[in-house]
Parts: C-alpha cells; structure tokens; sequence
C-alpha cells in the first residue's frame, strides 16, 4: 500500500512529481465545471496550491480558501503569488472547519480517493457548500489502470512482481464516483473523464520523471535488483508507443463529477 504522507508531506518533491499533469487536468475539469464567477471557493486537498492557483487565474473568484492536512503542504502553498488572493489552511476533508452553507463551489482535486472515508469526507464538502452551490472533484482513473504511473503497475505486473496499490483504486472509477455523490445526498449529478497526454522528448525523460525517487512507485521501483529494473525499463518501453520523431506520448485519464447541493 502507498503511504500518502510519504509522498504529501513534501510540498517541493510533489511539485516536480505532478505539478504539469496536475495543472493540465485541473483546467479541463474546470472548462467543464463552467463554475459562475465572483463565488465563495473551498479548494479541499489543495496541496501545493496547483488547482488554487488555476481557480484564482481562470474562475474570478469572490473568496478562495484552500485545505490540507500536511503543514508542509500549506507552508509551502503560502509561499505562492496566489496566498495574496487565497487564504490556506491546516485542516482535514473529515473535518472542516466552517460554518454550514459557506460556499458556493466546494471542489476537491485528485483527493477524493485518498480520503479514508469517502462517505464522510462527501457529507462534509456538502455540509459547508451552500444550498443551490456545486459540489465537484476529479480524481485518476487507477481502477482503470489510467493514473500518470499506469504503464509502471501494467509493466510492473508483466514482469511478475505486484506493484503498490493506490489507496482508494476502486472507488476512482465514474461509477464508483457517482454513486458516492448520489450516496451523500447531492442531485444533478453529472459525470465526465479528462484525458492527458504530456509529450515526453523520449523514453529517458519519461523514465526519469515518472520514477523519482520521492515518490512511493519510485521507492519501489529504486528498492528493485539491478536486472529486475533493467527488466521493468525494457517492459515499460515497450508498453509504450513511440511517436516518428521519438517523443512518447502517455494518456492518462482523470475522472470528473459534479452535483449541486438542493436547494
Ligand atoms: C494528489 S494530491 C492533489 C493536490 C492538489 N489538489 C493538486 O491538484 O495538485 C492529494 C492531496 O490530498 C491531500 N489529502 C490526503 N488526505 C486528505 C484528507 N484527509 N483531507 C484533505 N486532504 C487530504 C494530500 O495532502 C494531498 O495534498
């Protein structure tokens, strides 16, 4: 199993880790969310401030307060040009700490799956969201094997040795999302998958960037024998496809919902 704190609780590592594929689906999910502007914003697992910071740039918010658990998270968040616009804080998704009815957009990205009871953390983003307000997140398709290290677990897999399993895979699917939404009381609930392609120069790059060693797969992938992570680079190589002037492309794929709270 994963531990989030390993890979949460380093603000900087995170950021070269996922910043790029954060940011690319953080603006689609927001095209769709088409959110009204000059709304009161709760960003609930902001991290490192990477989706605060797409709200503050695209949706003209009227508030925007973002939310982690991890100091080092918000620490670092604070230390961003959109602190000046957005208030952040230490605080848990199980546990928010606002009055009912605060917000008119609660939206939570590429969190939703990590929360150790979903049910609960839903029941919260609700409980704060005014009535009428949106209720939105997005999260990696890891039940689909389509999150940012799917060609690792599938080359992992073909060559014998189990990879780590992501904390909440089964509940990341459309599916499983929507039924979350629909379990917490939410109406209008609309579903929509994001997909994104970075373009890597060649092979190399994508090796270096996907298998950092701050990350839990790359901790795995670091802990392996020499001829076993030969083995796996080959295996990863060839699972994926290679573009006529040697740039790789991979597609992963974010699964988006949004409801509204009744009104
Ligand atoms: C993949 S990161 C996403 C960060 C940011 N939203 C982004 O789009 O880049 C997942 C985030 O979920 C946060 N998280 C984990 N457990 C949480 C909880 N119980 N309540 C709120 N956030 C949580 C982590 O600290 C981490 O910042």
């Amino acid at each position: 199993m994963v531990d989030a704190k390993a890979v949460f609780d380093d603000g900087a590592a995170y950021e070269r880790f996922m910043g790029r594929w954060s940011r690319a689906a953080g603006a689609e999910f927001l095209d769709w969310l088409a959110p009204p502007p000059g709304a009161e914003w709760l960003d609930v697992g902001c991290g490192t401030g990477a989706f605060t910071e797409l709200v503050a740039g695209s949706c003209s918010p009227a508030g925007l307060i973002g939310v982690d658990p991890f100091a080092e998270q918000i620490e670092y968040a604070r230390g961003l040009p959109v602190a000046r616009l957005a208030d952040f804080k230490v605080a848990d998704a199980l546990k928010l700490p606002f009055s009912d009815r605060s917000f008119d957009v609660v939206a939570s990205a590429l969190v939703i799956n990590f929360l150790p009871n979903r049910p609960r953390g839903l029941a919260e983003m609700r409980r704060v969201a005014k009535p009428g307000g949106l209720v939105a997140g997005y999260v990696w398709d890891f039940a689909g094997g389509r999150g940012t290290g799917g060609p690792l677990m599938k080359a992992l897999r073909a060559i014998g040795i189990d990879p780590p399993t992501i904390p909440g895979t089964n509940d990341s699917s459309i599916e499983a999302l929507q039924s979350l939404f629909t379990g917490a009381g939410l109406q209008d609930v609309e579903a929509h998958a994001i997909e994104i392609a970075p373009v890597y120069r060649d092979f190399d790059e994508f090796w270096t960037s996907q298998t950092p060693a701050i990350t839990p797969i790359g901790k795995f992938i670091g802990a392996l024998t020499e001829p076993q992570r030969l083995r796996l680079r080959s295996s990863v190589m060839s699972t994926l496809s290679s573009n006529p002037d040697g740039s790789i492309t991979y597609t992963a794929r974010a699964n988006a919902i949004k409801a509204r709270v009744p009104g």
